[in-house]
């Protein structure tokens, strides 16, 4: 540290924030944070390694001063107002060429308007995603920084020292212009979304077979181990055999089956589309969320609706290998769709994310961090304007292997009424995206019909229109 002046500065010291600076100074930086509660800032102090720079401060204007220049600030505070609340208190304390970083789940188009609101102030405000967590946090999250380059380029050694790392490479890029690191981190939450559900879905279809909490472990414990080998995979097998502390049974079976969400799903979901780009899997595991929520329709509609579906046909080994697959196919499908959509919005947003990048940082520290990821960066070292991975050879070897095992279990979901929606999902899309020829020429034709809409012909090149006989 020189002139007694700290590298860097976190304002709001709840768990992410005061992980993440904790992080920051094991790396060698010296940091404060500031936080108005004076037991988050004595937390911090309290929490710090032995013979690092950390400090707390419960007064904003105190950190701000404290800062070398270009200081470097990020906020970890939630989302919306108070983000545009801490802005209009750092105002009159910043200087030009400071730069502000905005590290939470903020919606990328709140992120393009500060970044503009601030570009008239000369001063540089980042959006950046952090993925991983109160651990990813701690020991190296993923991160996602979008914005100006200039402003990266003073925050980029640290942002390197304190992320995950994959083979000595640390999971930080520059992803983009302006909103674009809040928008891959949409896009990642998207993806964890539709895999969560995935995993749920794999979980009620082997409880299906009679698999008890001790062999879901197994089989899970197992999966990780080989191509489904992933973070979310990992902490599902050890789900199933953490005990309650408030009865006999185990946790999961007394979690209530309404699950919670902050919007960043559904902000993926409606973002797509706005573009247009079709990420039904991450549409189907927000509706599901939702769904979960009608627990009282839902016990209502299970007494009216009640009915012993078909039972599963094959061997429980023949069944976890088959809901392997499918989970598998199910995740493959998952990335697919939200990388289309990056590819998408980078060209029609004017981001310039670049998308090899993007699936290498999400290899380390993040929730979806997967081995599958490397495949897709070796899919886009080949060729980084891959408008979709389904196209590339290696990931087309993979899906296809996986296909007809995921064909059986979604057929027998249907008979025997198990919900499976995002299965079901991915294997909707990739018979339609394999599809040379769809029938929506019939739409077409409908559409012309009632409407006037005119249409296409595949024989002659115009726009036409027909008095249809009726
Ligand atoms: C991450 C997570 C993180 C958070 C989600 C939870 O990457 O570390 O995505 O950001 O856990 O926002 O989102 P829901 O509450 O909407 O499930």
């Amino acid at each position: 540290m020189s002139s007694n002046l700290f590298d860097f500065g976190m304002i709001g010291l709840g768990v992410m924030g005061r992980n993440l600076l904790l992080n920051t100074a094991d790396h060698g930086f010296s940091v404060i944070g500031f936080d108005k509660d004076e037991t988050k800032t004595a937390a911090l102090e309290a929490a710090a390694t032995a013979g690092t720079t950390v400090k707390g401060v419960p007064d904003l204007a105190h950190m701000v001063q404290q800062l070398q220049r270009p200081r470097k600030l990020m906020m970890l505070v939630p989302a919306g107002k108070p983000v545009d609340d801490v802005i209009e208190s750092l105002l009159p304390l910043v200087e030009k060429g400071d730069v502000i970083i905005d590290g939470g789940n903020s919606h990328y188009t709140d992120t393009l308007r500060r970044v503009k609101y601030l570009r008239d102030k000369e001063i540089h405000f980042m959006g950046v995603g952090v993925s991983g967590g109160e651990q990813g946090a701690r020991t190296g999250p993923s991160i996602m920084p979008g914005g100006d380059l200039e402003a990266y380029a003073h925050v980029k050694p640290l942002l390197e020292a304190i992320s995950a790392k994959v083979n000595g490479e640390p999971c930080v890029a520059y992803l983009g212009k302006e909103g674009a690191g809040h928008y891959v981190k949409m896009v990642h939450n998207g993806i964890e979304y539709a895999i969560m559900q995935l995993i749920s879905e794999a979980y009620t279809l082997l409880k299906h077979a009679g698999l008890n909490n001790d062999q879901l472990h197994e089989t899970f414990k197992t999966w990780n181990e080989g191509a489904l080998q992933s973070f979310l995979v990992e902490i599902t097998a050890d789900i199933f055999l953490q005990n309650d502390d408030k009865t006999s049974a185990r946790l999961l079976d007394v979690i209530s089956d309404k699950a919670g969400s902050k919007g960043t799903g559904k902000w993926t979901s409606q973002d797509s589309m706005e573009l247009p780009v079709a990420v039904p899997v991450i549409d189907s595991a927000v509706a599901m969320r939702t769904v979960s929520g009608y627990k009282d329709e839902r016990v209502k509609a299970s007494a009216i609706y009640a009915e012993a579906g078909a039972a599963i046909t094959v061997s429980t080994d023949e069944w976890i290998k088959q809901v392997h697959d499918a989970l598998y196919f199910g995740t493959i499908l998952s990335y697919a769709q939200g990388l289309a959509m990056l590819f998408q919005a980078s060209k029609e947003l004017a981001m310039d994310i670049p998308l090899p990048d993007a699936v290498s940082v999400w290899r380390g520290g993040c929730i979806i961090r997967s081995t599958l990821l490397e495949t897709f960066t070796t899919a886009y070292k080949q060729s980084p304007e891959l408008p979709n991975i389904l196209l590339d050879a290696g990931v087309a070897a993979i899906v296809k292997a996986a296909e007809g095992n995921t064909r059986a279990v979604v057929a027998q979901a249907a008979l025997s009424g198990i919900p499976a929606a995002s299965l079901m999902s991915s294997l909707a899309y990739f018979d339609a995206y394999r599809s040379e020829r769809m029938a929506t020429n019939l739409i077409q034709a409908q559409r012309d019909y009632f409407g006037a809409h005119t249409y296409q012909r595949t024989d002659i090149s115009g726009t036409f229109h027909t008095e249809w006989n009726h």
